[in-house]
């Protein structure tokens, strides 16, 4: 017998050894498809292979690729745990050629795995072919032998491969077993085809063709090969089981189950370990795959799924959330083969948890008015629309979760009603908006987003994706196109841009369809969800229901990233450098630069700042990987994580976290763990490097910090690095002798300095200390010198009358300095013994009143004043000659 986990190798070893590049499964949520809302066959990622746009360098591929039919166009959620094959998720193994084998080499490949290989024997195979194909006919007659009633001819579509109203496509043939007559069915074609008899596990598609509307089809550049098996059917045959539920990896899962619930998987209640088994797989992979539980889009399609799995759990008698305690079985029977799995693990978990806590909060008391409201309904009856609507708007309880819930009674849900209950309420949240008197240019992105519901985001996983244009909006009107030259706004129904928030800018890149190239200058957000692209018509035109490809432009994302990680780190070690007060008060996360602002009463010094960036770089170093989780703000902030004061935040938040604490109260802790929104790098080496510029005040008790990361840091650094290379060659020292060189030259210059005031002293005074008493005169008894001196600083003056008082003994000394504009200071000095006779003061305004100024000021021994006409020094000085004779 086989086990799933050796199917899959066995199949993807045998397309290895016939030259096939083994090639990862693409995540579920499609990259390279606008319409499809999850990847439902191994074909979807080579969709433009097929079609010639896009290269590989390879020509034939093999893969086991991760599929999810809930939701959309292929919906088999309703069916599951009720049949013996229906999943939401299970894997298709498949073989591609890329124009390079095609019909007859897949028949002998897919012959000679499943008699040889698999070992499956010829009796109990036959095939179907498309009606006119003869070819294939013809070679499975060659190749396996077989007789012309094991070649079922069918014509209807069942065997032309589409993968969905545009894309590649062409004739197919699919491989089927006779499970035995014990098992109700008819072959292919006949009256009971449905049955379970004959199951179909092997489709062999021979693409010719690109269908690209309907009705038009192009051949393709050259015919190639798209395959898909079923791993999961593919168990049963090998384990001689009927139902995929029984096959190995289901038992483990439904072991577990049984485990967790105490309660046994049998009669009545096997249905509910069927649909918890299946719908375990679908959540957590597309959890890993970055969608999580909301109520618009493919969140909505994992919300249901979950809170269907929850219903059954509670059908099973738990009492509190139990579907996260499963997890550890899937991921040991399945992380190998998927390590997505194994990296989100915890991601996986806390969401499981919290969706099924939060559900339990109204599950019982939805499930007792289900209950009252259906009382007297019987087999045949509907539920009231009005009853199925509360349950969806006020106890959680999605539509098809209701319809499930009545099933098994064959009780149905009034949908007509349910619609009309829906509208209503929409047509009330409609007119009550409007009358709250918002801005009329808002409401074009009010009813936008009525009508579309919220853009999906893929930006967290994907920087590429393609998308449909939804609106255009020019000048706050919609409009249905757009023109070569023209800035319109364009709304897509998913996008990978993100939109300015948080303090971290909107991308920006390129949008383009295939008539029309824009390029996008940057990325709000608006009416609560949507993501409003600011575009320019760079080539072309563009209208309404295009299909585009969305790329941002990376360079500057990766920088975004980088600086939002380091604005955490920075964030954290600046708590713990400065104390826990620091909180952020506002951050702006811009491609070059990024920058804090947090509460602090005073300047840092450059040691803290040091400090913050040692720690901030030593996070770094660790090259931890940064982990993103959902969960309710109350667990966040219990776990410490920092939010923002005053910030709303929804019932569930994203916490990032990243890095384990060195040293102090964090040590061997997580880091920096916050509530955040925004992108971030991959691991914490992805920053590279964090450079803070320096801080500065913003306001009163708030500092800036400013810093550069990854290649900004570097360019910082390097034209640092050249702006002291030049230094040290105009200095003709090394760089590491700057300082010393530099402190030297300030030396001397201080040196010189004095020397050089000295000299023009000495000059001014007359050369000798001597020259004041030989330069005094004596007027009215007193030895008077005054003197205009040239080529002296006014703030030189006062010493130099000092110096002439000493000289003088006993007298007053006037003198004034000219400076090269016209202007003059002039200092009068009185000896101590004259100034009981008169006062500095009183002088100095004499001689200021001659140099045409007035005032003056200072002590009866010494005081200063200016005047403007430094021409007058001459007359300055005989009117203070004439004021102290007087
Ligand atoms: N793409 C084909 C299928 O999904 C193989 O059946």
């Amino acid at each position: 017998m086989s086990g799933v986990n050796e199917i899959r190798s066995t199949f993807l070893d045998y397309f290895r050894k016939n030259g096939h590049e083994v090639v990862s499964s693409s995540p579920l949520v499609p990259r390279n498809d606008p319409t499809l809302m999850f990847t439902n066959a191994g074909m979807v990622q080579f969709k433009n292979v097929f079609t010639g746009l896009e290269s590989r360098p390879y020509s034939t591929a093999t893969t086991s690729q991760k599929c999810v039919r809930a939701g959309g166009k292929h919906n088999d959620l309703d069916n599951v745990g009720y049949t013996a094959r229906h999943l939401t998720f299970f894997e298709m193994l498949g073989n591609f050629s890329f124009g390079d084998y095609f019909k007859e080499q897949a028949i002998e490949f897919a012959w000679n795995l499943v008699n040889k290989g698999f070992d499956l024997p010829k009796d109990r195979l036959l095939v179907t072919v498309y009606a006119d194909d003869e070819e294939a006919a013809t070679l499975w007659k060659k190749i396996a032998g077989f007789s012309d009633d094991k070649i079922i001819r069918i014509a209807t579509s069942d065997n032309f491969w589409q993968m969905g109203d545009t894309g590649p496509c062409g004739p197919c043939s699919e491989i089927f077993i006779d499970q035995g007559e014990h098992v109700w069915g008819g072959p292919p074609g006949s009256p009971e085809e449905d049955g379970d008899r004959f199951l179909e596990f092997w489709n062999l598609v021979f693409m010719q063709f690109d269908q690209t509307a309907p009705g038009e089809r192009t051949p393709l550049p050259r015919p190639s090969i798209d395959t898909g098996m079923g791993l999961e059917r593919m168990a049963c045959i090998l384990q001689g089981v009927h139902s995929v539920f029984d096959t190995d990896l289901f038992r483990t899962l439904i072991g577990a189950t049984e485990e967790v619930v105490g309660v046994k998987a049998e009669g009545d209640q096997a249905a509910s370990f069927r649909v918890i088994a299946d719908h375990l797989r679908s959540s957590a992979f597309l959890i890993a795959d970055g969608v999580l539980p909301s109520n618009e889009g493919r969140g909505y399609v994992l919300r249901r799924i979950m809170r269907r799995a929850m219903r059954h759990m509670q059908l099973l008698g738990a009492r509190e959330p139990l579907m996260y305690r499963l997890l550890p079985s899937l991921v040991s029977e399945m992380g190998r083969a998927y390590p997505e799995l194994l990296r989100a693990e915890a991601l996986i978990s806390e969401t499981l948890k919290l969706e099924e806590g939060k559900f339990r909060t109204t599950l019982s008391r939805g499930l007792s008015l289900l209950s009252d409201a259906t009382d007297t309904l019987t087999n045949g009856d509907s539920l009231d629309g009005e009853t199925a609507f509360k349950l969806y708007d006020t106890y959680g309880f999605p539509l098809d979760l209701t319809q499930d819930a009545l099933r098994a009674r064959g009780i149905g849900v009034d949908l007509t009603g349910f619609n009309d209950a829906m509208q209503r309420q929409k047509a009330e949240a409609r007119a009550s908006w409007s009358g709250s008197g918002d801005k009329a240019t808002e409401t074009v992105w009010f009813e936008l987003k009525e009508k579309f519901g919220a853009t999906e985001f893929l930006g967290y996983d994907t920087e590429t994706a393609e998308g449909v244009i939804q609106a255009i909006v020019r000048d706050g009107a919609v409009v249905d196109s757009a023109a070569l030259g023209e800035t319109v706004q364009v709304i897509v129904n998913q996008t990978p841009f993100y939109g300015e928030s948080g303090g971290q800018m909107g991308d920006t890149g390129i949008i383009r369809g295939d008539t029309a190239t824009l390029s996008i200058t940057d990325t709000v957000k608006k009416g609560e969800g949507l993501f409003v692209h600011q575009a320019m018509l760079s080539e072309g035109s563009l209208k309404t229901g295009d299909a585009v490809a969305l790329e941002v432009d990376h360079a500057r994302r990766s920088r975004l990233r980088a600086n939002h990680s380091a604005t955490h780190l920075l964030h954290e070690a600046l708590r713990e450098v400065l104390g826990t007060h620091v909180a952020q008060k506002g951050s702006l996360v811009a491609p070059e630069r990024l920058r804090f602002d947090v509460s602090h009463p005073k300047p840092m010094s450059a040691e803290e700042l040091q400090r913050v960036e040692e720690m901030a770089n030593a996070i770094i170093l660790q090259n931890a990987p940064v982990s993103t989780r959902l969960m309710s703000v109350d667990d966040a902030i219990a776990e410490g994580a920092m939010a923002l004061f005053g910030e709303k935040y929804g019932d569930e938040v994203r916490v990032v976290s990243m890095g384990t604490g060195i040293d102090g109260a964090k040590a061997g802790k997580a880091y920096s763990v916050e509530l955040c929104g925004g992108t971030h790098v991959r691991s914490t080496g992805d920053i590279g490097l964090v450079r803070i510029l320096g801080e500065s005040a913003v306001g009163s008790g708030v500092r800036r910090v400013e810093a550069v990361t990854a290649a900004g840091a570097r360019a910082y650094l390097a034209e640092q690095d050249e702006r002291v290379k030049a230094l040290a060659g105009v200095l003709k020292v090394q760089p590491t002798e700057l300082v010393s060189r530099v402190e030297a030259l300030m030396d001397e210059r201080k040196k010189l300095e004095k020397e050089l005031a000295d000299a023009r002293r000495k000059l001014a005074m007359g050369g000798s200390q001597g020259a004041p008493a030989v330069e005094a005169r004596d007027v009215g008894g007193v030895r008077f010198l005054g003197k205009a001196v040239l080529g002296v600083d006014a703030k030189d003056l006062k010493g130099l009358v000092d110096e002439a008082k000493t000289g003088l003994g006993s007298g007053v000394v006037l003198l004034i300095a000219v400076a090269e504009d016209g202007k003059a200071s002039a200092v009068v000095g009185v000896t101590e013994d004259l100034t009981e006779r008169m006062s500095a003061v009183d002088l100095v305004r004499v001689a200021s009143g001659a140099l045409g100024g007035k005032g003056g000021g200072g002590r009866p021994d010494m005081a200063q004043a200016g005047g403007p006409d430094g021409s007058k020094a001459d007359e300055a000085i005989e009117a203070v000659a004439a004021a102290i004779a007087a």
